[in-house]
């Protein structure tokens, strides 16, 4: 047996000269049987209000987790020796170098990152005064001095009273390479001066909403409810849950069918056949309450996933021909991906159908390093096919082969040709604005 009773936070106050007076937070972990070097440990924690479990080595830091299992590439990496302060997070509230701390000595922490400080449409007030103040270059100190000026701000002995010629000090325990302090210290004393009385708290952090039997509560025993929230591995879920936040990527995908809309519904309603029609997927048992457990895979070049997961109707309007689906899946690699899927269909002048599909993609893990727009791109593709298969399902009763998943060429090509389309389309923006410009002269 071994015992974890270890420091966590290594800096509260990010500053060089306060380390060797720190007053680190204390936790006590339970104590752990021994693992070999290479086993899998399952680790509990909170991260931006979303209840995880992750199941990684025991040597792994926590930094590491938050990038490579949970898909928070905001926590950025630099010297990874404790010294240049680019993985700052927040553990139990106060600040820590994600990469002195081992993951396991976080079991039951509560860790904000900086994607939990703010969401793009409702930004922390630091990260506007950082835009406002020009306090970023090449931004990758950006994440390390938000955090680390947020803890400052709210655990600091003076807290937002902090006085302005201490911050340079105060602030020395995350470096930026770019060296722009001087909007960095102006961003944070205007943030100071703004809340004398307290610096607001993270605007994103949030819980996962359980939908479906739940009825927005959990009703899940402790250990189902570690099983459930899960992101990372391929332990399946007994729920379909969706995190809180702003979504990886959204799509919108209206496809023009020539099938009449009674017949196109009678595809969607029936969930095995609306299964047949989703380019790689493969429905594997019928659950109650309308829930699916299926598999889906997906090949984009060299990328190749795999995902195990559980798909859940939670509205269905035969009378209007909607429906919405809550899907959650993951991979043996650690991509999780979690949709929020609106099927609408619609009566077409000449007797087609109009298919509408929007969707909220949530994605963590290897898949989340496609990116925003490459996600966005291979989904749209993936709803433009399925949008086919239907078609063809509702006019000859017979659905399409798909179950090798969508054409890794034809997703490569169609985001290439949507990645040429929005080029063309910013550049189009600029021009006019540069003659709107030359002419106000
Ligand atoms: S990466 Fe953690 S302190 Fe440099
Ligand atoms: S802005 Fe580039 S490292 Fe700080």
């Amino acid at each position: 047996m071994t015992q974890l009773s270890d420091r966590v936070g290594e800096t509260r106050r990010s500053d060089a000269a306060a380390r060797d007076d720190v007053k680190a937070p204390q936790r006590t972990v339970a104590p752990r049987e021994k693992v070999a070097a290479g086993e899998l440990v399952d680790i509990a924690m909170t991260v931006n209000g979303t209840d995880v479990t992750v199941s990684v080595p025991a040597r792994m830091h926590l930094a590491d987790v938050l990038r490579e299992h949970l898909g928070l590439t905001g926590t950025h990496l630099g010297c990874e020796h404790g010294v240049c302060g680019m993985c700052t997070v927040l553990v139990d509230g106060d600040a820590a170098r994600a990469c002195l701390l081992f993951a396991v000595q976080c079991e039951g922490a509560e860790i904000v990152t900086v994607e939990g400080l703010g969401a793009p449409d409702d930004q922390h007030p630091l990260q506007q005064a950082f835009s406002a103040h020009h306090g970023l270059q090449c931004g990758f100190c950006t994440p390390g001095m938000l955090m680390s000026s947020y803890d400052l701000l709210a655990n600091g002995p003076q807290g937002t009273k902090v006085d302005p010629a201490d911050l340079p000090e105060e602030m020395s325990g995350v470096i930026c390479r770019c060296t722009g302090y001087r909007g960095i210290l102006d961003a944070v004393a205007d943030v100071a001066a703004e809340h004398p009385e307290g610096l607001p708290g993270p605007r994103n952090c949030a819980a996962r909403t359980l939908v479906g039997r739940g009825g927005g509560h959990s009703t899940a025993t402790p250990g189902e409810e570690a099983a459930a929230s899960a992101v990372a591995g391929p332990a399946l879920p007994q729920e379909v849950r969706m995190p809180g936040g702003a979504p990886s990527a959204t799509v919108e995908v209206t496809s023009a069918l020539s099938a009449p809309v009674e017949k196109v519904w009678a595809v969607l309603d029936d969930f095995d056949q609306l299964a047949r029609c989703l380019p790689g997927a493969e429905l594997v048992e019928v659950l109650a309450d309308d829930r699916y457990r299926g598999r889906a895979k997906i090949a984009l070049g060299p990328v190749k996933l795999s995902f195990e997961g559980l798909a859940q109707v939670i509205e269905r309007d035969p009378a209007d021909h909607r429906m919405r689906v809550l899907a959650q899946g993951a991979d043996t690699g650690g991509s999780a991906t979690q949709a929020d899927i609106r099927l609408r269909a619609e009566a077409a002048p000449g007797g087609g159908t109009v298919l509408k599909a929007d969707a909220a993609l949530f994605l963590s893990g290897r898949i989340a390093q496609f990116g925003r727009a490459l996600a966005g791109d291979v989904s749209r593709r993936l709803f433009e096919q399925f949008g086919e298969a239907v078609d063809q399902t509702a006019t000859t009763g017979t659905a399409p082969d798909v179950s090798a998943g969508p054409s890794p060429v034809k997703i490569a090509m169609g985001a290439a040709l949507d990645a040429i389309k929005r080029g063309a389309a910013r550049a189009r923006v600029r021009i006019q604005e540069a003659i709107r410009t030359r002419r106000a002269r």
